[in-house]
């Protein structure tokens, strides 16, 4: 178990309104422990469209959860219809933003360079990016794994020679294991968590000791305490196991639980 505070992200993708949202933010309020939200950083990553009611929620209820953006557009400002600005985000108190998602790579045709010039947008704007990679299943079968989080990390960083391992998190995330019920074992992800983080070390200003790296595929509340348990994985990235607060709540608790047990101090 690594000595970096560890981030546990839910990723709600299209699902929950703002109505659905809000009701969301007061279960969460309920459920989360004190103790678990001084352990850990916690992230909740709503569609654009609830990120308002989430924010506001969030403060009304004195909840010690950050906001987080699913997507965010490469540009700045412009003719770019339908697109959302990281200064937009920024201004509605977004902290984080995913990039490089499996599902935006597959579905919306994002390739390596243009998750490489949205990492640098992300920073523009002042947010942390959580860079997401991994191999697919038949990548993983010809033994390829390593040189395709190679590849992608390297793409990813490309437009951002001067980040340091406090603005940036990055999500192992084994498309395989997306959605599948089938989540990496400990030892894959320790595996590739380190691989990851040998490959930013030459990458990050300062090296990367204190970047955080996160796992995500497959996550829930019975499984999280064993991801979490390697020195090299820093964290959660969830999907379905965050789509309802009480889960989310106790996938937390046992991440917290886990470094408490090894006794991290719970440092910020
Ligand atoms: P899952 O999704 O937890 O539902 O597998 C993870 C993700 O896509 O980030």
């Amino acid at each position: 178990m690594s000595a970096r505070r560890p981030v546990v992200a839910g990723n709600w993708k299209l699902h929950h309104d703002h109505v659905a949202a809000v009701h969301y933010v007061a279960q969460l309020a309920v459920q989360l422990r004190a103790m678990d939200v001084t352990a850990l950083d916690v992230v909740v990553v709503p569609p654009f469209t609830d990120l308002r009611s989430v924010s506001s929620a969030l403060e009304d209820d004195g909840v010690d959860v950050a906001l987080g953006a699913q997507h965010v557009s490469e540009h700045d400002e412009g003719a770019y219809t339908g697109e959302v600005a990281a200064t937009m985000l920024a201004r509605l108190g977004v902290r984080v933003c995913l990039v490089g998602h499996s599902e935006r790579r597959r579905h919306f045709c994002m390739d390596d360079a243009t998750v490489g010039r949205t990492v640098a947008a992300v920073r523009r704007g002042g947010l942390v990016p959580m860079l997401c990679v991994g191999e697919t299943e038949a990548e993983r079968d010809e033994g390829a794994t390593e040189d395709v989080l190679a590849r992608q990390l390297d793409a990813g960083l490309a437009e951002v020679p001067a980040i340091d391992a406090e603005h940036l998190v990055v999500a192992y995330e084994p498309v395989w294991a997306i959605g599948t019920g089938r989540s990496a074992t400990p030892e894959d992800a320790q595996g590739a968590c380190a691989h990851l983080r040998r490959l930013a070390d030459k990458r990050l200003d300062g090296g990367a000791g204190a970047l955080r790296v996160l796992y995500g595929g497959s996550v829930d509340a019975a499984n999280a305490a064993a991801l979490v348990e390697p020195n090299d994985v820093d964290g959660l990235l969830v999907g379905g196991a965050s789509l309802d607060a009480t889960t989310f709540a106790a996938v937390i608790g046992a991440v917290a639980d886990c470094y408490r047990a090894a006794g991290r101090p719970a440092r910020r």
